[in-house]
This record gives structure tokens, sequence and C-alpha cells, in this order.
């Protein structure tokens, strides 16, 4: 079990958020990684779909007989995490939702917590049920930020029209004075300054990536099923579509320069990167 990697989906690239800190938190562990770029985005589409897409992407990570799978998309862990626990039983799965949803409550004094996601993670409410659930005088203000995905996609993510579709977007939850913001959706930590800019230095945005990540590392220490082999493990990428420009988005999430492209000829997927 131990020398088995870690898998890792998410509808595109917005789960590196949550790959990258995994490869901090494990740097020995081999990561595959895959993102359904060819059926992205997920957060317009019905819950039937994700849960169908999900299932497809956690059939594809299982032939590679991973330890454990992460959700990393905002949308599918509220929409298919409760479908995949029951198609796949015996497999753990760690989705985004729990973590963000303990890390927002332990942040906020005023108990008036935003979240903004995609108009599917919205509308799920999963978010706002699991706040109010845990603690009844919580409010939760909920946004959906649509435009957010394609921004970053575009690379936008400190210009004029960001700020200015961010400062929209954001006005209700400024007016309803938050003091904690949940970025619920895996492209919105790369718009954290445009946020943070119209937020205001007083309320704290909640990524949680490194919670992800640290519940993983724990998940693995306690079952002593960290990877013997000494080394860092390697991220491979597979993507179910490769557009010319993914490449520079994957370096964009990554922060990094140096990406390596390999092509692959699985039935389901066409290409793999190998970073
Ligand atoms: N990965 C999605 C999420 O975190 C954002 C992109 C999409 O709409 O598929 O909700």
């Amino acid at each position: 079990m131990s020398n088995q990697p870690i898998g890792i989906f998410d509808s595109g690239i917005g789960g590196l958020t949550v790959a990258t800190q995994v490869r901090k938190y494990c740097p020995g562990e081999e990561i595959i990684y895959f993102g359904d770029t060819a059926r992205v985005p997920y957060g317009t589409k019905s819950a039937r779909i994700v849960c169908q897409f999900s299932y497809q992407n956690t059939r594809f990570l299982l032939q590679f007989r991973p330890k454990l799978v992460v959700i990393a998309c905002h949308t599918a862990s509220c929409l298919a995490t409760d479908y995949l626990k029951q198609e796949f039983p015996s497999l753990v799965l760690v989705d985004v939702l729990k973590p963000s949803v303990e890390k927002a409550l332990n942040h906020t004094r005023s108990g008036r917590i935003g979240v903004i996601g995609t108009t599917a993670t919205i509308n799920s409410k999963r978010y706002q049920m699991s706040l109010e659930s845990a603690n009844n005088s919580i409010r939760v203000y909920a946004t959906a930020c649509p435009l957010f995905v394609p921004l970053v996609e575009e690379g936008w993510i400190d210009n004029q029209v960001s700020r200015e579709i961010a400062s929209i977007y954001l006005r209700p939850l400024k007016q309803k004075k938050v003091d904690t913001v949940i970025l619920a959706c895996t492209h919105y930590p790369l718009l954290r300054k445009v946020i943070a800019g119209v937020l205001g230095d007083g309320v704290r945005l909640i990524d949680p990536s490194e919670e992800v990540a640290a519940q993983v590392a724990a998940h693995l220490r306690r079952g002593a099923a960290n990877r013997s082999s000494v080394g860092r493990g390697r991220l491979r990428l597979y993507f179910s579509d490769c557009s010319p420009r993914l490449k520079k988005v994957v370096r964009l999430f990554l922060g990094q320069t140096k990406v390596t492209i390999k092509e692959l000829k699985p039935d389901f997927l066409p290409e793999v990167f190998n970073v």
C-alpha cells in the first residue's frame, strides 16, 4: 500500500492548487493528478452530470491503485462526494468541503461568514448547511462568482477587469460585514490579491488546500502508509484535453516555469504531462 500513489482529480487545472500543497506536505509521495479539461467547467452543470464525471474520473485514477483519492474540486466535493462514497465504499476519499468549513469556523470572530464558489456549489447549499449545522449562531452569505474561473484561465488574475468584476460580485458580502470568506472554488486562490483588495485587510480568506494536504499527510501517518522509497515523488499530470494554452496555465498554477509534456495513448486520455 505505502508505495501506491495519491490520486487527485479536478474538473480542470484548478486542483493543482491542492496538488501543490499535497506535494509540500507529502514530498516523498507519488501523485497522479487528473484534470478533466475536456469537460470543464463543472460549476455550470447539473448534479447528475457532475456525479457521472466524478465517477469516471475516480475510475480513471483507480487504474493506478491509489491509496487515497482527493476530490480537489469544490463543485464535485459538494455534488458528488456522497455518490462516490456509495460507489467506492472501500476507497479513502478526501474532499475539500470539510476542511474549508472547519477552517472558517476556527477563524471567524463575528460569526458572519461569506462563501464564494461556482453556481453549482452555491446552489447545492452544502457549504451553507455545513456551516450552519456546525454552529447555529453562524450567519452565512453565499455568492456565486461564475466569471472568476474564465478570468483565471485567461491569466487575468490582477488587472482592471478582474478588479471590476470582483468588486461587483463581492459588494453584497462587504455590505454584510463578513469577517471570513471561504474561497470555495479551486481557481479563486489565484485571485486572492484582487479579492483581498475588494474585501479589505480585515477579512480572512480561507483557502483549504493546505488543510486538505495536512489531512492527507495525517491519514498516511495514521495508517503508516507513507511511501517507503527515499527521494522526491513524481507529480504526474493527466488531462482529458490538452489545448495549446494548457501548458501556460499549468505553469501559472504550479508556479514553476519548467513543465515537460509527454504524450500517451491510453483509451480515455490522450496526453500525459510529466512535471
Ligand atoms: N474546479 C471547480 C471548483 O472548484 C471550478 C471550475 C469548474 O467550474 O469546473 O468548483
